[in-house]
């Protein structure tokens, strides 16, 4: 890292890693920090309070272009950690989880157009089907339409009801099955893969050249995105043929990290 460089944190989330940038910068140097969700952005307004080397933004990093350009600078390194913090799992109340019984929200940011209830009632069959064949939940099809009869008698609004309702349909409620069902709408919801692949772009511009864009993901969604992308892209170099993972004492530590994979690119 360059101790006087411009970096960017596109999703900071509780701020671990941008304070690990912050370590290894000096006084000139600068973080540009992006977190979505509202609660979070407060939660590290008050860390960073006293961060001079600091700006933050209770943006979507889809407009890290805009806000960058409007800076006048370029960035020495741009990195996404992407998915959900702790806190929207574990305290947002938003829905995230099936181990909690909440309303069926799934919004990251309040600025999100959708909800996960909106998703699930209000969608077509059609609708509901390519949502779930695009989060590769099993039988799409059948489940979205089996969910289609479900809501005439009574909308679903709550995780409960929805993990009631997989429960029906697959006579299961394995752990996997749950995650990618509920995985497949909260992505709907935030609109998690068109942002990405919007952010991807816009980073690879906002870098100076010989910057690093530095991605981890936590699905095979996105990854595949970012893996594509590290390929096709006539301006960056990828420079991790495979990508990173975390190690078995680090996954030990934290067992969230387990399906992370880090991947690298440089500006040409
Ligand atoms: C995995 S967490 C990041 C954790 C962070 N690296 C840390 O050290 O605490 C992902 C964060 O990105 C935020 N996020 C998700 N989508 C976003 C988006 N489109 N724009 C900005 N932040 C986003 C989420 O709200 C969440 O806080």
């Amino acid at each position: 890292m360059e101790p006087e460089g411009v970096y960017v944190d596109a999703t900071a989330g509780l701020g671990g890693h941008s304070s690990a940038i912050l370590e290894r910068l000096s006084e000139k140097g600068r973080l540009y920090c992006f977190e979505w969700n509202e609660d979070t952005y407060e939660y590290l307004k008050e860390r960073f309070k006293n961060e001079k080397r600091v700006k933050l933004y209770n943006k979507s990093f889809v407009e890290l272009g805009q806000v960058l350009k409007t800076e006048g600078v370029l960035a020495d390194g741009i990195l996404f950690d992407l998915g959900l913090s702790s806190y929207l799992i574990e305290g947002s109340g938003r829905g995230f989880t099936f181990q909690k019984n909440e309303p069926l929200d799934m919004r990251m940011s309040l600025n999100a157009e959708l909800t996960a209830e909106f998703v699930l009632n209000r969608y077509t069959f059609k609708e509901l089907a390519e949502v779930f064949k695009r989060g590769e939940v099993p039988k799409a099809e059948k489940f979205a339409s089996f969910i289609c009869k479900k809501r005439k008698h009574k909308p679903l609004s709550t995780t409960k009801d929805l993990v009631e309702a997989v429960k029906e349909f697959y006579h299961s409620t394995k752990k996997d099955l749950l995650a990618v069902v509920f995985q497949s709408i909260r992505i709907e919801v935030n609109k998690e893969l068109e942002n990405l692949e919007t952010a991807l772009k816009e980073a690879v511009e906002c870098l100076k050249t010989g910057g690093r864009l530095v991605v981890i993901s936590f699905h095979s969604l996105e990854d595949r995105i970012v893996k594509r992308f590290l390929k096709e892209c006539e301006k960056i170099k990828p420079l991790t043929k495979k990508p990173i993972v975390p190690t078995k004492e680090e996954v030990r530590k934290n067992p969230r990290a387990r399906s992370a994979k880090m991947r690298v690119g440089e500006k040409l």
